[in-house]
């Protein structure tokens, strides 16, 4: 296939431009390349998307399929303007945070509600909370089914992605504490609920997607685990055997300021129950049909682990820190055992 990357220079989409080029397609990203480099033998096209018709020029080459990963409206704007009449097939790389309920389990992408569009005034993610990235995403879905039909679109909306290149502090996180061995802080209780999806099947479903022109709309997620399996499999991933995890109770960990999710004082991947039991327990049965594969996860263990040797600078530091740790495991040892 000639296959159109808008991005490739950075995590989900470098990894798709990467796998394309390994199955033999003939690759081609649109970046402004401040983010990073594409891979060997994807071409790169340096445009700014902020440029309404930054994409124009590419209207004459024709492509059999369009990735984008854009969080701009505009940006998806331009791009389907430009392009919609010169491809065959356009995903796009939306994400759960459409849904307007992250609260109740089990919910899957034919039937739950999604935010309202951003208001006009409103064209991307606005500040270090990223305000209006749901409705940004909501907006943008409708302009791809809009401009390519229903029956040359998909939409994918990917959970919490993670593997090699995770620009977060998130699993990341999670690799570096079991690694690093003794008591290790694991929050809330071991059968509560975990959902993501390794970069390396996103990108592979992304391109079977292209490849068979699949259409319509998707979480793009792996089924969820318990939290205990998760905290097995990457111990089980870096061969760490019986790790010693003190599993302690969310209302403590709230009132001893540990935030949920990522960031500073967090433990990541962890979110408040019962408030977001939905985010990361959606139902992807129909995703798993419609040919999403997923890899063992000692595998995206490996695979993450081997990036952040490789690249320790680009691992970014997060979560909650090994004093700040001992010491809440302290206090937690002392109110049980009185
Ligand atoms: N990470 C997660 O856990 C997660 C979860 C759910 C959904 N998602 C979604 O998954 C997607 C991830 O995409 P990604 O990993 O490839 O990273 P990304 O951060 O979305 O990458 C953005 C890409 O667009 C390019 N870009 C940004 N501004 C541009 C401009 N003005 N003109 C041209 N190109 C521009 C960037 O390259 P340059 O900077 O080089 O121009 C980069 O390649 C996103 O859509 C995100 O919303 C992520």
């Amino acid at each position: 296939m000639r296959i159109l990357i808008l991005g490739g220079t950075r995590f989900l989409g470098r990894a798709t431009a990467r796998l394309a080029v390994e199955q033999g397609h003939e690759v081609t990203c649109v970046a402004r390349g401040v983010s990073g480099v594409v891979p060997a033998g994807a071409r790169l096209v340096a445009a700014d998307r902020d440029d309404p018709r930054a994409l124009v020029p590419l209207a004459a080459e024709g492509f059999d399929a369009v990735i984008d990963v854009t969080r701009q409206v505009s940006h998806a704007r331009h791009a389907l303007t430009a392009l919609a009449d010169h491809v065959g097939h356009w995903s796009f790389v939306s994400t759960v945070s459409v849904y307007a309920d992250h609260t109740t389990p089990g919910q899957s992408a034919a039937d739950a509600p999604v935010l309202a569009p951003a208001p006009p005034d409103v064209d991307g993610p606005i500040g270090p909370d990223h305000r209006w990235y749901g409705e940004c995403k909501v907006s943008i879905e409708q302009l791809v089914r809009e401009r390519m039909g229903a029956d040359r679109s998909f939409v994918c909306r990917a959970g919490l992605i993670v593997g090699a290149e995770d620009p977060s502090d998130r699993f990341p996180y999670w690799v570096r504490r079991l690694s690093a061995g003794g008591e290790v802080l694991a929050p809330g209780r071991p059968t509560d609920r975990v959902q993501f999806i390794d970069v390396a099947d996103l990108a592979r479903w992304l391109l079977h997607a292209a490849a068979t022109r699949l259409a319509g709309t998707y979480d793009g997620s792996g089924p969820a685990l318990t939290r205990a399996e998760l905290l097995a499999g990457v111990a089980a991933g870096l061969g760490v055997a019986d790790p010693v995890l003190t599993w302690v109770d969310q209302e403590f960990l709230l009132s001893h300021d540990v935030r949920e999710w990522s960031g500073e004082r967090s433990l990541p991947l962890w979110v408040r129950l019962p408030e977001a039991g939905g985010l990361m327990d959606r139902d992807v049965r129909a995703a798993l049909d419609a040919g999403l594969t997923v890899r063992p996860l000692p595998d995206t263990v490996r695979a993450t682990v081997s990036w952040m040797s490789a690249n320790p600078a680009a691992v970014r530091q997060g979560g909650l820190d090994p004093a700040d740790e001992a010491a809440i495991l302290g206090e937690w040892q002392a109110v049980r055992d009185r």
